[in-house]
């Protein structure tokens, strides 16, 4: 039987589920994988955690020097967030002679190289599943199923929280404010919510998933990021008359020319695959040279499908599997205005003759070609929704035509514009 001997800094939404995964399935856990988890220390810097979990006050400390300087423990699970402290814990941790298993994509994605570094030095390991997908085990696929492959390209809904508030006001009509806050009761949302409706938190999954994919460094500030939080309802029900649904995507995808690497709400055919995922639930689309096609699907985020993560790493932890990442280059990413797309563009414009040939007359000038026109009748003010899905185009040429247009007297508030995934 092998012992780990754990301390646990953070005791919120996933240290809570970790705690009561913990005690709840400790036999069970021993029984399957010989490994008995022990959990020593478990440090959060608010007692009322403490007190509504039942922790013992033996167990219990605000200091995380209690779990540094504990020489029994052998690994330190970091649950926390944000950048700092947990990046000087982190270090501390290792450099004490520690493993460590962390859900912190914010942290991995802007500092990662530094602390694959550290650990290497320190010979040990960091693990790191519930970062990415939550219960789904999308690391281990990119690190195991898939090592004889070349991945070509991830397509993923990797936020819950972005993709569960675009459900509720898909299909219940909620407006985007209620939504977020059903979403912050569930526990989906980061202690900020404004990374995971920015396409932050989705930037920062993106980024790891593409490291282990690809094989090399990403900078975080390359990803290009644009949230779910200017989609209005209108957009919903417009993208629906079309035959789309508008769902959160993070994009990586090798290319002769670098990768893309991009977030940001895509209008996808009711029939795709990932156009079914739907509430906080997570899916994520690998193409790769020899396997092909490969979908995971579940849930990713909350606190026992991310702390079901957080143990599967315990227990790789104790069996002493490699969590190393190898990053052999800095890989180029391309930047957005290169890319080639469809659009769906929603400009609010006079309802007068001439409006349109004017809109059309720049998108065609700048190479940008209609497939599909929708004008609305419904006032909003003294505007009309017009509502256009275009061919495939550059996106510089794009944002260029939209520049453009935006100056025009006849044109309301500025264009919405949104990608068309294939
Ligand atoms: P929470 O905010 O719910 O929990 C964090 C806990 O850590 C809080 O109790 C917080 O106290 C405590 N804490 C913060 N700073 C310190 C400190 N310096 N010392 C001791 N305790 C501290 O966050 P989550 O559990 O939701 O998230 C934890 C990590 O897991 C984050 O990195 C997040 O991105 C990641 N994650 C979250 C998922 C989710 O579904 N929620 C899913 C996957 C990953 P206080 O409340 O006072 O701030
Ligand atoms: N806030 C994150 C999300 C948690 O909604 O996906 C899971 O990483």
């Amino acid at each position: 039987m092998i012992k780990l001997d754990i301390g646990l800094i953070g005791l919120g939404t996933v240290g809570g589920g970790v705690y009561s995964l913990l005690k709840r399935k400790k036999s069970i856990l021993r029984e399957r994988s010989g490994v008995s988890l022990n959990l020593v220390k478990v440090c959060d810097r608010d007692s009322g955690r403490r007190r509504a979990l039942k922790v013992s006050t033996r167990q219990f400390t605000r200091n995380t020097k209690d779990i540094f300087q504990d020489v029994s423990i052998d690994v330190v699970i970091e649950l926390i967030g944000g950048i700092h402290p947990a990046k000087e814990y982190i270090i501390e941790a290792l450099r004490r002679g520690k493993n460590v298993i962390t859900a912190n994509k914010a942290l991995l994605a802007e500092c990662g190289t530094e602390l694959f570094r550290t650990a290497a030095e320190c010979n040990r390991k960091i693990f790191f599943e519930a970062s990415v997908g939550g219960a789904v085990p999308v690391i281990k696929t990119l690190r195991e199923s898939l090592i004889g492959n070349r991945v070509l390209s991830i397509s993923g809904i990797v936020n819950g929280t972005s993709n569960y508030i675009l459900t509720k006001m898909s299909q219940e009509g909620l407006d985007f404010g209620e939504a977020l806050s059903l979403a912050k009761k569930m526990g989906y949302a980061e202690a900020n919510p404004a990374l995971d409706i920015e396409g932050i938190d989705a930037a920062h999954k993106l980024t790891i998933l593409a490291m282990l994919a690809f094989g090399g460094e990403v900078r975080f500030r390359d990803v290009y990021r644009q949230g779910i939080n200017n989609i209005t309802a209108s957009d919903i029900a417009f993208a629906r008359e079309f035959g789309y649904v508008i769902k959160p995507l993070a994009i990586a995808k090798r290319t002769d020319e670098g990768i893309e690497a991009r977030v940001h709400p895509t209008l996808l055919p009711e029939y795709h695959i990932l156009a079914k995922v739907d509430g906080s639930f997570n899916g994520f689309l690998f193409r790769s040279d020899e396997a092909g096609e490969q979908l995971l699907y579940g849930r990713g985020a909350g606190s026992l499908p991310t702390a079901s993560a957080v143990v599967s790493d315990l227990i790789d932890c104790a069996n002493k599997k490699d969590s190393l990442v190898l990053l052999r280059e800095k890989l180029r990413v391309k930047p957005i205005g290169t890319l080639s797309s469809r659009y769906y563009l929603r400009f609010s414009v006079i309802d007068k003759p001439g409006v349109l040939s004017a809109i059309s007359g720049i998108l065609g000038r700048h190479k940008v070609s209609i497939s599909d026109v929708i004008q609305i009748e419904r006032r909003e003010g003294n505007f009309v929704p017009l509502i256009m899905i275009t061919h495939e185009a550059m996106e510089d040429n794009v944002m260029k035509a939209l520049g453009l247009i935006d100056r025009l007297r006849i044109v309301g508030r500025s264009p919405q514009v949104l990608r068309i995934g294939d």
